[in-house]
């Protein structure tokens, strides 16, 4: 017999005697309020039905649950909470099984912890992501998951917030079952009839132990502490790992309910945290950034061979890209010696994989087969897409699209690299500026994931659509930027580049400005980035731009200096800092202090100090404001935008957001009120954004302009 009644988000159907329970929330089944309150409704019903001797928990649509509802954070709380729907489904009398078809992460996975039982099938995959937003798995998953897994396999899993399979998940003991199939009500049925007629009793996880005895609890300790040193690199900085390790150690050492209390409080620590508004701004902003104006009328065109021209640095990046993303990639190079050059560098990547024993040469021939290297540009005639990646040169680049222009064929979307250079220009070079568009990849391409598609004047909506689809292809994080020196990125890093000048030969040392922009959570400081790109790049820039500086404008001459004497960075030796022996790690050489003072001697700078948080709100302000200006000129779509561009492209730390969300969060007035500050000494530099200003005045923030 089947008898139906449903809830809102929540449907079920009592199955001869197992009560079908479906949660129906699409995009992802996120436990919203109409989801936690459907399954304590659901749980009640089965409870009181005693035709219904079992519970199968199943999702609908590709996924189990996708765990928490992330945009429900930071607002009042909707009873029912989660972890008493996770309570009340691991106290039901009848068996609760859940049957696994999709992604069960953070809240999904809990509610799969607490039923009695759990089924996967192979397309299933087991999480606990909360530390990618700040959190910790609320709900009974740090207590419960020990109590599955073991206490390091679950601390793992919550530290690394990594994804596992259904059959790892099954060795760890998370899964009890496997089945093959795609139908969760299926393959669950089957497994209820199976535990049933075995006499199959209700199980719960919180009478697990974890370790029965004082030996067992100190080796259990012992591989917790293990793990936190172990990851303690990888979470510097971060809030929530510390507050996980010790729900582990409380799940170890404490009866449950007291495991659980301690877990509620540091989950609503870390809600409260501004980590988390930092980090749940990232999730939702990356997923933003491919919504774009040009989606609304034009689909992508046709990608399945693409063309590189140039095998250097980004060539050679972007070509192994391509590659691993399954493309078929024919490389273009000026001549023989060039093009031998180039496909080392892509060889190179490959050979370093397989001496980490992370690729075998099989794979490597496999791949390289789908390359193509070539002096004669006859070779492109028949490619969808074309990225130039030569020498940053306008005249260089436009030959080049001339070249493009005459053996490419009709609608095949003709794509520049360039850093900074006018890509109107660019495309004014050729007789189809319709299908010439900017992909600033970063360096190295194959494995940053920031891509900058830049949007010149007349370049048609499907080529903008198209990059989009490549970005998808090659797993790229695209924002779309417009026209303009440096694009978002580059642009704006030229303004608080040059704040860092400023702070040096005003007098900090270039150490100090990268140890508080460390401190400020950078993996790198700006001097090292320069040391490790390579200072003859921005010095180019620099020489580039000398004619048309404002002569008024402040220019520090500390880094043409060091240029002047060959000191590159890392490919040299030294740089800002000193690279004995080949080494990595810099160390800090007092010959560029000499250069600096005698700098500062030369100008007759009176020398101060600063401290980091001087030096950081000097950084920071420059940015913003450069940022504001970006935003309010279109070149960034929304502030966003801005924020993700830097996340992806520039290590700025996650857990702040970026800089713009970090600017909402410190408050707008205080820092108008900084920059109106240094403009005191400096008002050329230091001129607030318009934008700024307007929101400062109406009260706003850069987020209201986000869900404009
Ligand atoms: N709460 C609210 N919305 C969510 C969500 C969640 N837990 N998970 C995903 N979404 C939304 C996304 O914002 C996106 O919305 P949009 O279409 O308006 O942009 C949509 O669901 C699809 O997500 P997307 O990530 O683009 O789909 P996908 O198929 O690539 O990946 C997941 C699916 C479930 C693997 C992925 O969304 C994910 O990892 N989600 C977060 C899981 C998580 O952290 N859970 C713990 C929460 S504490
Ligand atoms: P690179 O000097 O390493 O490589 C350039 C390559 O182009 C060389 O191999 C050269 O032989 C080749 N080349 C020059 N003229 C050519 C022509 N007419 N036809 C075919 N090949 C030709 O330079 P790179 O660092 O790879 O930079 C390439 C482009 O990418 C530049 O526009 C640069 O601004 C941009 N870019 C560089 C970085 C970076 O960090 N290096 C980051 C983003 C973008």
């Amino acid at each position: 017999m089947l008898t139906e009644s449903s809830a809102p988000a929540v449907v079920t159907a009592v199955q001869e005697n197992v009560m079908v329970v479906r949660i129906d929330n699409p995009p992802v089944n996120a436990l919203s309020q109409a989801v936690r309150a459907g399954l304590l409704a659901a749980l009640e019903q089965a409870e009181q039905d005693p035709a219904v001797t079992a519970v199968l928990l199943v999702g609908q649509g590709k996924t189990f649950i996708a765990g928490a509802d992330i945009r429900e954070f930071g607002k009042p709380p909707q009873a029912p909470a989660l972890p008493d729907v996770c309570n009340r489904i691991e106290a039901s009398r009848k068996i609760v099984i859940a049957a696994i078809h999709g992604a069960a992460l953070g809240g999904g996975l809990e509610v799969a912890m607490a039923a009695h039982y759990r089924l996967a099938l192979p397309m299933a995959k087991f999480g606990l992501p909360e530390v990618n937003l700040g959190l910790l798995p609320g709900a009974g998953g740090t207590q419960r998951a020990p109590r599955l897994m073991g206490a390091a396999a679950a601390a793992d899993l919550m530290l690394s917030g990594k994804h596992i399979s259904a059959k790892a998940a099954q060795a760890a003991g998370l899964v009890d079952q496997l089945e093959q199939g795609e139908d969760p009500t299926a393959a669950g049925l089957a497994y209820a009839k199976a535990l049933l007629a075995q006499g199959a009793a209700v199980r719960r996880t919180r009478d697990f132990t974890v370790a029965s005895d004082a030996t067992q609890k100190a080796a259990a300790l012992a591989e917790l502490d293990a793990l936190a040193a172990a990851t303690a690199k990888k979470t510097r900085g971060l809030f929530s790992p510390a507050k996980i390790i010790e729900c582990v150690r409380a799940a170890i050492e404490l009866p449950f309910d007291q495991g659980l209390a301690l877990e509620r409080s540091l989950f609503v620590e870390c809600l409260s945290s501004p980590q988390r508004e930092g980090l749940v701004h990232a999730f939702f902003a990356e997923r933003e950034t491919t919504k774009i104006p040009e989606l609304q009328s034009a689909k992508p065109r046709a990608l399945s061979r693409i063309a590189i021209i140039g095998g250097g640095t980004m060539g050679a990046g972007i070509a192994v890209a391509a590659l691993d993303a399954g493309l078929p990639v024919v490389m273009v190079e000026r001549d023989e010696a060039s093009i031998q050059r180039g496909q080392a560098n892509v060889e190179k990547v490959y050979d370093g994989l397989i001496a980490k024993g992370r690729l075998t040469p099989e794979a490597k021939a496999a791949t390289m087969a789908r390359y193509t290297p070539s002096t004669s540009y006859e070779a492109i005639a028949d490619v969808d897409l074309v990225i130039e990646a030569v020498f940053e040169d306008l005249e260089v680049k436009k030959a080049v699209f001339v070249e493009l222009d005459r053996v490419c064929k009709a609608g095949a979307v003709l794509a520049t690299n360039t850093s900074y250079l006018d890509i109107d220009a660019i495309a004014a070079a050729t007789k189809r500026p319709q299908d010439v568009i900017g992909l600033h990849f970063f360096s190295p391409a194959n494995i940053m994931k920031l891509l900058e598609i830049v949007v010149p004047a007349k370049v048609s909506p499907d080529v903008v659509v198209t990059a989009f689809e490549l970005a998808k292809r090659l797993k790229k994080v695209p924002v779309r930027a417009g026209v303009c020196d440096g694009f978002i990125g580059n642009r704006i890093l030229a303004v608080y580049k040059q704040v860092a000048d400023f702070l040096v030969e005003d007098g900090a040392s270039p150490y100090e400005v990268d140890e508080a922009v460390r401190q400020f959570g950078y993996p790198m400081g700006p001097f090292q980035v320069t040391d490790l790109a390579g200072g003859d790049i921005g010095w180019a820039t620099r020489k580039r731009r000398a004619a048309t500086r404002d002569p008024q404008a402040r220019y520090v001459e500390i880094a043409d200096r060091i240029c002047e004497r060959g000191w590159f960075g890392q490919k040299t030796g030294r740089g800002w800092y000193l690279y004995p022996e080949g080494a990595r790690v810099g160390q800090p050489d007092p010959e560029v202090l000499a250069i600096v003072d005698a700098e500062r001697q030369k100008k007759g700078i009176k020398t101060r100090s600063f401290s980091a948080d001087e030096i950081m709100r000097r950084y920071m302000a420059a940015m913003v404001n450069e940022g504001a200006k970006v935003v309010a000129e279109g070149i960034a779509l929304r502030p966003l935008d801005v924020d993700v561009t830097f996340l992806y492209g520039y290590g700025f730390p996650r857990w702040r957001g970026g800089p713009m969300q970090w600017a909402d969060m410190v408050g707008l007035d205080k820092l108008l009120a900084d920059i109106e500050e240094f403009a005191k000494e400096d008002a050329l530099f230091w001129q607030p954004a318009p934008l700024l200003k307007q929101l400062v005045a109406e009260g706003k923030n850069f987020s209201s302009l986000n869900r404009a």
